[in-house]
């Protein structure tokens, strides 16, 4: 089976797919060097591929929960027809565990929980399967939008950093910050794209630097402790960065490392964008300090690919998200709206204009 490719100019990467009747994930774990696709048959199957990073960013994981419903449904109808509404129960209470941080998950969940609800007694699977398939369109056409929105609020052509990787590999497609890379590349709005390589996971070395190398736009690795430096160099005008949460008054969860990228940032006169569709947006959380931060195993810190780097008897402490707080962002990109200078007024009145997925 193949992954589908995008369409337009430096849009070619996908790595979310249904096709043979199940999900198709191409496995993050050990791109670049080995690219490989995971097929899940079951709804079990999903939640392993979240908790293990097979599929990782926070639209990639809401989109891969919706089909993971779509086969618990039909596993379920198949077995039991009068009852599967209430065994589908513990498999969305799987999925939504599965990972903490990301409200995209828990958004997913929801979406397809609703519909379910008022499923007629008939074989549910078409019905939820067209549902995802939905949600996954929507999630790309309103990268789509960000990234004509984001890449407007560059005005001149500078050099930028992003940090992990918020691409097509972390959504549906086209990606978040690096929808607006690509669209802002594309206008010439940018000279030079710098990754992190965001430690420990890699996820800038391994996948941004892949996805972008593979869809034609340079880009220049630097360690994580690299950035305040780059920064002083003076070229470099904005940090694009995607978001696993943003709360109520426009703190964002993202990425470790992505809080000290913002107070460098500041330092510097260099502008934050938090480019993030509003299936990210958490409006029941006031702030930040609210968000639930994923802590994942000392195993990651301790090791690279497998190797380890520290001493035997070393331990580690490994938060893999962090909280910008809002004063330290310029903009907040959504499909319905830009937010300049976040505060809980200006969130509550981005909410309410119209979005892409209430087309669904
Ligand atoms: O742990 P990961 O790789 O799932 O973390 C991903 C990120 O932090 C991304 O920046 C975020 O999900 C935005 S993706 C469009």
């Amino acid at each position: 089976m193949t992954i589908e490719t995008g369409t337009g100019p430096h849009d070619s990467v996908r790595a979310v797919a249904w096709e043979d009747d199940a999900l198709q994930l191409l496995d993050q774990r050990k791109l670049p060097l080995e690219k490989n696709v995971l097929t899940c048959h079951q709804c079990i199957e999903v939640v392993d591929a979240i908790q293990d990073m097979v599929v990782r960013g926070a639209p990639a994981i809401g989109i891969a929960a919706a089909y993971g419903v779509v086969l618990a449904a039909r596993k379920h109808f198949k077995a039991a027809r009068k009852q599967w509404k209430d065994r589908i129960k513990r498999d969305l209470q799987a999925l939504r565990a599965a990972r903490p941080t990301a409200v995209n998950l828990m958004y997913a969940v929801d979406m397809m929980q609703e519909t379910i609800v008022n499923l007629e007694e008939d074989d549910p699977t078409d019905v939820l399967l067209e549902k995802a398939q939905r949600f996954h369109e929507l999630d790309i056409l309103a990268n789509k939008r960000m990234g004509q929105l984001g890449a407007a609020l560059i005005a001149n052509p500078c050099d930028v950093i992003t940090h992990c990787n918020a691409g097509s590999l972390a959504t549906g497609g086209f990606g978040t910050a690096l929808g607006v890379i690509r669209q802002a590349w594309q206008d010439r709005k940018i000279q030079q794209v710098y990754a992190d390589e965001t430690r420990p996971w890699l996820q800038g070395a391994r996948l941004t630097a892949w996805e972008l190398i593979e869809d034609d736009i340079p880009v220049q690795l630097i360690a994580d402790n690299c950035a305040a430096h780059l920064m002083r160099q003076g070229k470099v005008r904005w940090v694009i960065v995607g978001s696993d949460r943003i709360a109520a008054n426009g703190d964002v969860a993202n990425k470790i490392g992505t809080y000290g990228l913002a107070i460098a940032a500041k330092h510097h006169n260099v502008k934050v964008m938090v480019v993030a569709p509003t299936t990210t947006v958490d409006m029941t959380l006031y702030h930040g300090g609210d968000i639930p931060i994923e802590q994942r195993d000392e195993q990651e810190v301790l090791h690279v690919q497998g190797k380890a780097i520290s001493h035997p008897k070393a331990g580690a402490w490994n938060p893999v998200f962090d909280v910008t707080p809002a004063k330290l962002i310029d903009a907040i990109v959504t499909e319905r709206g830009v937010v300049l200078e976040p505060d809980t007024t200006k969130m509550k009145a981005m909410m309410k204009m119209t979005s892409i997925f209430d087309q669904d």
